[in-house]
């Protein structure tokens, strides 16, 4: 639905974007995670034709959209990162401007303001000035405005940097029931957990470059360390190590030690069947998959919270 081909963007010799493609399916929940300064922005810009490309074309269901264009712009609700409202208005009067700015006519603006302003809960704080709200209602208005003209697809950029974990929480199912009700999404946050708990499919963008996409589980996958097996260290468990070494590589730390099983050890039921018969009740051991965090890791040698 929402293809990105080949997108290059320089600014001065900051080359912002190199070589970007992404194919976003229709109704799909799509995110863009990277770090501060990776580019997201400026491709979401250069998606809604705020900013034109050095080289390279996206287009929604096949039609090109071109620098400026305010046809094509009416299929896409844009959540700006940084907040796009008038402090000194209310809520409602927000809602008005933009809509009318969507040339939608008085009735439909009437019903559509209604309904968005359900939709993010903020119906009954709809003659309050903008100003007096806290960063997650702000953050609810900003994304409430995108949607007055029923947009197919949605950008979110970074919707929920500033918001205190309930509002977070809020935004989330927001967004999710509009995905249930089909409209498309790109999302994009330096936030890992979000990426990962709302996204079907995401790509790695770093320093401009789309450096690896698929869903999670596939992202995982091109791991040699899928997941981690932790054994408390314990006055139970440090006399066990010799033969849990048997299972597979074994490292030490502090407060646990940490397993690789050999392969023909991998499956969860042949390690916990050692573990009984060692006598370690499972209560000292703890599975973890492996996160974003380590793929990104893992294909750039740094953190993604540096
Ligand atoms: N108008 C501009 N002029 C010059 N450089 C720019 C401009 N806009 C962005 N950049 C640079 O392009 C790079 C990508 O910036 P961009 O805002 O797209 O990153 P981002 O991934 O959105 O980061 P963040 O997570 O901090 O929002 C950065 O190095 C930034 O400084
Ligand atoms: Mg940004």
């Amino acid at each position: 639905m929402l293809k990105i081909n080949h997108i290059e963007k320089t600014f001065d010799n900051l080359v912002a974007l190199a070589n970007v493609s992404l194919n976003i399916e229709k109704g799909e929940f799509f995110g863009l995670l990277g770090p501060n300064g990776a580019g997201k922005t400026t491709l979401m810009n250069i998606i809604i034709g705020y900013l034109q490309p050095d080289i390279g074309t996206i287009t929604v269901d096949d039609e090109i959209i071109m620098y400026e264009d305010l046809e094509m712009r009416k299929k896409i609700g844009y959540v700006p990162q940084d907040i796009s409202l008038y402090l000194e208005l209310s809520a409602y009067q927000n809602l008005i401007i933009f809509g009318k700015l969507y040339g939608l006519g008085k009735n439909e603006l009437e019903s559509k303001i209604d309904e968005v302003l359900e939709l993010v809960q903020l119906t009954d704080r709809k003659k309050d000035l903008v100003k007096e709200f806290s960063g997650g209602m702000k953050r609810r208005l900003n994304l409430a405005v995108s949607l007055l003209h029923d947009p197919q697809i949605l950008l979110c950029d970074e919707p929920t940097v500033g918001v205190d974990p309930q509002s977070r929480n809020a935004i989330f199912d927001m967004l999710t029931k509009l995905n249930q009700k089909g409209k498309t999404i790109l999302y994009t946050t330096h936030y890992m957990e979000e990426a990962e708990r709302l996204c079907s499919r995401l790509a790695i963008i770093d320093h401009g470059k789309i450096i690896t996409q698929g869903t999670l589980l596939d992202l995982i996958n091109q791991l040699d360390q899928k997941e981690t097996i932790k054994i408390q260290k314990t006055a139970h468990t440090k006399d066990k190590i010799d033969s849990i070494n048997n299972l597979g590589h074994v490292t030490e730390y502090d407060f646990y030690y940490e397993l690789l099983p050999k392969e023909e050890n991998s499956q969860h039921s042949t390690i916990f069947k050692h573990f009984e018969t060692l006598n370690i009740p499972s209560q000292f051991i703890e599975i973890s998959r492996a996160s974003l965090e380590d793929v990104f890791l893992n294909l750039t040698g740094r953190s993604l919270r540096d």
